[in-house]
Formats: structure tokens, C-alpha cells, sequence
């Protein structure tokens, strides 16, 4: 085979915008070189219009561009503009072509990403994060061979045009021609001045890619134009409305934030007295803003950095951003896996079973205790192999004081001096003691992994990056993620306990899945948990714990034709969309077929219990495993009950949505005897 024949087979499933996807790529934050988003639209339009004409679908000369061929190729990256061109009854240059069809770009983008997962060429990774698939990596950089495979071969070919001299294939030549037009060959080659020369003159080698780089530059004045006409104002929300809102009284938090931003609009103001405005965004677009575009514009360092700083840390993973995030979250992401869970069922069946193996007929107990208690039963085993039941309410106690100290600035600093939580400071030290004593190399042997193991080795292995100072924290973790499940579940039994039909509906899942034997992982599954699973969904569109979410705006950005400016602290309401009825109908409404196709309400940008963005919930799915089991355990081997029976729902939102402190859980009836 020819180097010339190869190339073909290698890049033949390959279009022009997959090919610039891919060349884009940046492995060490997982996602695309900066590209300025009007630049990188235009750039990606322009690959579109290469693709078409390299296939003889369009052509183009320095007056206009039009159609060959309007039959489809049959790619969606391809099809929709083509039909576009060709509905057009006017003659058009490519440059109005550019500027046009621009918007379609983010689809585009969108689309060359799936189908570049669907070959395994690409991974995915939760958070909007790409990286070259292992497979890939394998194939092309160990082996040398680039069969089958067409990553790296991208790079290499245009590796080779720049900087060995080879001649460039008229593709290549293009890519080229955009990806200087993007100004960003510095970023993926050591670039000297010879390199410079011959990226001007490859740039200008393919006539297609000469006219288009002509109009994508053209085009790149844009943005700055644009901006002047964003002068909308933000509008501000009056404080006296939000204090005297019935939801603030029931502690519905993002029902409030639904209202407001109905009332108001995606971005509004609150202007607390003697305090800084509040800045808010809300709603279904606004999330999805945030979801694909805040790592360009949005900092979490900033607000981070106080909190850690009580733990004597720095630099843990919710208080990184760019390629130091990524690293830490891949690193860990293996911890927090449902496959990690999955491995320890047993395990995890015997702690919930020896918890509950007290509960009789007529005990009551306080909700968020009880369950917090339970589960912190089973994470701190399975995370960090040590029991931590004797310091969770204190510790707890702590973090949530140090967080309305720290971030939501409710309290005085001194609150957090105070002889009490000086005590509960020094129990993280205990924690700490406890995880280093049970991680010796002795201890360690024949046990399965736990995160206290990724982290002990992550900070030997690079204590630079892991330091000692921020294990103290990170080792928290299994305290922290027990309150947060904890009280998700105090919610979860709330709302079974309260809905007798939802409740006897869960039993018989339970039952089917716990009758005969212990489920396996893949037992789990959304045919066993049809119901579990949108029972759960509900719940956590209905109460979802984490309400809203913190950063710093490090550029000035554009949401929803509203300027923010650098420096604004931003609060991100992602949970308001949960309670608008034009994405949830009947928001009030406890209903799990919102979820069934036709409805699938979920798949909005609306439904955001996980968060947005980069920082996504590292431990969506591990959590989503222990919450299903304990809830079918619980219907399993109880009937509970809400008492007392006139209790009425109230939250206590802050600083995470947790139910009031009056409701409790009373054991009405024990299904069947717990094995030993
Ligand atoms: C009901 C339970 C939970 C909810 C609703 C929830 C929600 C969230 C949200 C909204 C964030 C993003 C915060 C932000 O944007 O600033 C987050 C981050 C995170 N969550 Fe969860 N979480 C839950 C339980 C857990 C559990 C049980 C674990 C561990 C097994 C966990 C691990 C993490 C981690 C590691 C991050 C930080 C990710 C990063 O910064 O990249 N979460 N969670």
C-alpha cells in the first residue's frame, strides 16, 4: 500500500469539520484549543463549504459560490447546509456563505464529536470533556501503525507538511489554510519562523482553502462589532418580593428561582443592603450556556479558594479549572465510578443490612440523621476504608459552617472560631489519622481499591500536584458526599413513605430484584428499575440537594443578549429550570412520566440536579447506585412511615436543600426478617 492509498483509507470516513474537531483537540484539558467562538464558527462553516466542494457539490470563485450537485451526501454535517446554498434564489459570495450559516456551526461541532465517539476514535468523559479514545492512542503511538485509525494521522500528516516539507494532499491543505486562519498553530506545533513561512505558503496552495480562509477572516472582525449591540440591562429583582415569597417560607429554593426568573429574565439582580448585587442566571438556555460555555468564561477558583483554605488546602478538585481540572478529575474519575461500586456490592449489601438490622415495629427517627447516619454506614468503608460514624455529625456541622461562613458569607468569620468549632476542626485531623493508619502497605494487602488509595498514590506519585496539604480535604470527601447522599435519600423515603401507590410500585421491583438472591450490577438496569429509576429522576428534579452553583466571571461574556461583566461573582441557578412550566408542565406535580418518551422532559438543558459544565457531579453514577439500593432495600424489608402524620414538607435549603428538622420516619411494619 502506498503512503498516498493509506492516508485515504485512514481519513475515509473522515470530513473536513471532523478533521478540524480533531486537530482542535486539546489532550491536556480535554477540549478544543482556544479558539475565540466566532472564529471558531466561521472556521468550522468554512470546513463544511471545503467538504462540499472537495466532493463537487458546490464551487466558489472570488464573486460567488454555487451549487454542482444538490443531491445529499448523506451526512448530517454536510446535508443541511448544502440544501440551504441551494434553496438560495440569489448568487451569493462565500464569505455571506460564512457569515450565514455560522450559526449552524455548534450543531456541527455537536455532530462531528458524536460520530467521532461513535468510531472510537474520540471518548467522552461527563463534565464535556473529549479525549483521543485509549484504542487510539495505542494503535497510532505505540505500534506505529495507523491502521484502521485516523487521529493522529491527522496530526501527523500535517506535522509533516509543516515542519518536514512533505507535500500537502489538497485536504491537508486546507485544514492547514483554516487552522492558521484560527491562529492557533502555536498551540499544537513548536513553531519557529521556518514553519511560519511554509504555513503562509501551504495556506495559500489550495484555491478552496485560499477563498475560504479569505472569508473567514473577513468574518473575523464580528465579534467586536456585535458586542455594542448587547447593551441590554440587567433587571433587578425587588428584595421586598423575594423576602415576604410563600416559597421562601417552605424553603423552596429553586421554586423561588423559577419565579424570579420567569418574572425577571434568564440574568437578574439581587441587591441585598450593605452587601454586593447578587447576579443570577436562570432557565433552560442559560443552562445550556453555562453547560457548553462557561469553561471559556467562568472561574471556580475564585470562590473556591476561601473554603479549602479552612481545610488548609489548595488546589482541590471543585477549586481547579482548564488543564489542572482535568487531570485531577481523570485521575479520580475511576474512584467515584459506578464500576467501582459495583465491584463492592457485597459489601455495600452487608453494611446496609447490619444498619438496619436494629430497626423494629414503632421506632422512630429523625430523618436526615437517620439517613445521613445510614449512609456514611456504607461510604466511608467503601471510600476510605475506615468508620467515621463517631465524627460525621460534627463534622458535618463544621463544613456546613464553614461553607455559610466562607462562601454564602451569611455569618462573621468569628463563627468559625468559636471553642466548638475549634474542637470540630481537629477531628478532620483524626480522619486524616485514621486513613493514613489503615493505608499501610500491610493493611492494604488483598483489599480492593478505595479513593483513599487513588489519592495516597496520586500524592506520591506527584506530591506537587497531590499535595500533603490538600489529602486533609480530599479524604473529607466521604464525610461530605454523606451528607449530600444522605440527604437525597431523607427526600427519596420522603416521598415514597408519602405516596402509597409510588411506594407498593417500588416494593415490587424491590421484591423482584431481592427475592432469591443478591443482585449483580448489570441486575441494575432500566428494564429491573422502570419505575426506581424515574422515581428517582423525579426526586431529584424535585429536591435537588445542590440548588445552585458559584463562580467568578474571568471573561466578559454574553448570556442570553446580557453582558456580564469580568469580576461579577456569578450565582448559577441551574435547578430554576426544574420548576418552569415550560419545561417541567406542572412543575409541582410529583409525576414520573415526565420521563417516558414522548414527554422525556429530562433531556432539556433544564434538568441540572448533576450541575453544568466541568464540574458535573464526578460521582453521578456511584451516587445514582447507592441511592436505587438503598431505597429498594429499604421498601424490601420495611413499611415506613412519615411522621408525625400531619407533617407537612419544609425545606431547609441552605446551605444545601435538606428536609426541615421535624420530619421523622416511623417503622409501621417489618416486611420480612433481615439475614444476618
Ligand atoms: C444527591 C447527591 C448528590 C448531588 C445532588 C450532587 C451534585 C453535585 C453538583 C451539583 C456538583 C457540582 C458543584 C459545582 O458546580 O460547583 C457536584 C460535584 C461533585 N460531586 Fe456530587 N452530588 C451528589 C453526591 C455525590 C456523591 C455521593 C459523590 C461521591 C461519590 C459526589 C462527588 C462529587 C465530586 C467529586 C464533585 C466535584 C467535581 C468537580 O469539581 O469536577 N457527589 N455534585
Amino acid at each position: 500500500m502506498t503512503i498516498q492509498s493509506e492516508r485515504d483509507v485512514a481519513t475515509r470516513t473522515l470530513t473536513l469539520p471532523e478533521e478540524l474537531v480533531l486537530m482542535l483537540l486539546n489532550e491536556e484539558n480535554g477540549y478544543f484549543h482556544q479558539v475565540p467562538g466566532w472564529d471558531l464558527n466561521c472556521a468550522i462553516i468554512g470546513a463544511v463549504l471545503a467538504e462540499l466542494s472537495l466532493r463537487a457539490k458546490i464551487d466558489m470563485d472570488t464573486q460567488s459560490l454555487f451549487v454542482l450537485d444538490k443531491t445529499e451526501t448523506g451526512l448530517q454535517t454536510l446535508d443541511p447546509l448544502l440544501k440551504e446554498i441551494a434553496n438560495e434564489p440569489r448568487a451569493r459570495n462565500t464569505q455571506y456563505w460564512i457569515e450565514r450559516l455560522a450559526h449552524h456551526a455548534e450543531g456541527i461541532i455537536d455532530g462531528a464529536l458524536e460520530n467521532l465517539v461513535t468510531m472510537g476514535i474520540l471518548e467522552f468523559h461527563e463534565g464535556e470533556f473529549w479525549t483521543l479514545s485509549r484504542s487510539v492512542w495505542q494503535t497510532e503511538l505505540y505500534t506505529g501503525t495507523q491502521e484502521g485509525t485516523a487521529v493522529e494521522f491527522v496530526k501527523t500528516r500535517i506535522g509533516k507538511v509543516i515542519l518536514a516539507g512533505d507535500i500537502p494532499a489538497p485536504r491537508d491543505a486546507i485544514i492547514i489554510a483554516l487552522i492558521n486562519t484560527c491562529d492557533i498553530f502555536r498551540f499544537i506545533f513548536p513553531i519557529d519562523s521556518e514553519a511560519e513561512e511554509r504555513i503562509d505558503l501551504v495556506s495559500k496552495m489550495d484555491v478552496i482553502g485560499r477563498s475560504i480562509s479569505a472569508a473567514v477572516s473577513d468574518n473575523l472582525a464580528g465579534p467586536m462589532l456585535r458586542r455594542s449591540a448587547f447593551s441590554k440591562t440587567i433587571p433587578t429583582a425587588s428584595l421586598r418580593k423575594v423576602v415576604t415569597n410563600p416559597l421562601v417560607r417552605t424553603g423552596n429554593l429553586p421554586a423561588l428561582f423559577a419565579e424570579l426568573t420567569e418574572a425577571y429574565g434568564p440574568v437578574f439582580q439581587l441587591k441585598p443592603p450593605l452587601a454586593k448585587p447578587m447576579t443570577f442566571v436562570g432557565g433552560p438556555n442559560a443552562n445550556r450556556w453555562v453547560h457548553r460555555n462557561g469553561r471559556m468564561f467562568l472561574r471556580t477558583k475564585d470562590y473556591f479558594a476561601e473554603f479549602e483554605k479552612v481545610y488548609g488546602a489548595n488546589g482541590v478538585l471543585p477549586a481547579l479549572d482548564g488543564a489542572d481540572h482535568f487531570r485531577l478529575r481523570k485521575s479520580l474519575a475511576g474512584a467515584y465510578s459506578r464500576g467501582r461500586l459495583e465491584g463492592r456490592l457485597d459489601d455495600l449489601y452487608r453494611y446496609i443490612r447490619g444498619f438496619m438490622a436494629s430497626w423494629s415495629v414503632g421506632d422512630t427517627f429523625q430523618a436526615t440523621t437517620l439517613c445521613r447516619t445510614m449512609i456514611n454506614a456504607q461510604i466511608s468503608p467503601l471510600m476510605i476504608s475506615v468508620e467515621s460514624q463517631d465524627l460525621l455529625v460534627d463534622m458535618a456541622k463544621y463544613k456546613e459552617r464553614a461553607l455559610l461562613v466562607k462562601i454564602m458569607k451569611a455569618l462573621p468569620n468569628f463563627m468559625l472560631n468559636t471553642p466548638g468549632m475549634r474542637r470540630r476542626a481537629k477531628l478532620v485531623d483524626d480522619l486524616l489519622g485514621r486513613v493514613q493508619d489503615g493505608h499501610t502497605t500491610a493493611q492494604r494487602e488483598g483489599q480492593k481499591r478505595d479513593l483513599a488509595d487513588d489519592l495516597l498514590s496520586l500524592h506520591a506519585s506527584d506530591p506537587q500536584f497531590v499535595p500533603e496539604t490538600n489529602l486533609r480535604f480530599a479524604l473529607s470527601a466521604a464525610l461530605i458526599a454523606s451528607v449530600y447522599l444522605g440527604d437525597c435519600f431523607s427526600f427519596a423515603l420522603y416521598a415514597m413513605a408519602s405516596q402509597p401507590e409510588m411506594y407498593a410500585l417500588l416494593q415490587q421491583e424491590a421484591d423482584a430484584l431481592f427475592e432469591n438472591s443478591d443482585p449483580e450490577g448489570d441486575d441494575f438496569n432500566l428494564t429491573s428499575l422502570d419505575v426506581t429509576h424515574r422515581f428517582l429522576m423525579e426526586c431529584l428534579r424535585v429536591y435537588p440537594i445542590v440548588p445552585m452553583s458559584i463562580r467568578n466571571v474571568m471573561n466578559t461574556c454574553v448570556v442570553e443578549g446580557y453582558e456580564i461583566p469580568v469580576g461579577t461573582r456569578l450565582f448559577i441557578a441551574q435547578t430554576a429550570a426544574h420548576y418552569m412550566p415550560s419545561v417541567f408542565p406542572d412543575p409541582f406535580t410529583f409525576d414520573i412520566d415526565r420521563y417516558r418518551a414522548p414527554r422525556n422532559e429530562h433531556l432539556s438543558p433544564g434538568y441540572a440536579p448533576f450541575g453544568l459544565g466541568t464540574h458535573t457531579c464526578l460521582g453521578s453514577q456511584w451516587m445514582q447506585l447507592q441511592l436505587t439500593i438503598n431505597v429498594l432495600m429499604v421498601a424490601h424489608y420495611f413499611n415506613i412511615e412519615v411522621a408525625p402524620a400531619n407533617y407537612k414538607l419544609k425545606i431547609n435549603p441552605i446551605p444545601s436543600l435538606k428536609p426541615s428538622k421535624k420530619l421523622h420516619f416511623r417503622v409501621a411494619e417489618r416486611r420480612r426478617e433481615i439475614p444476618a
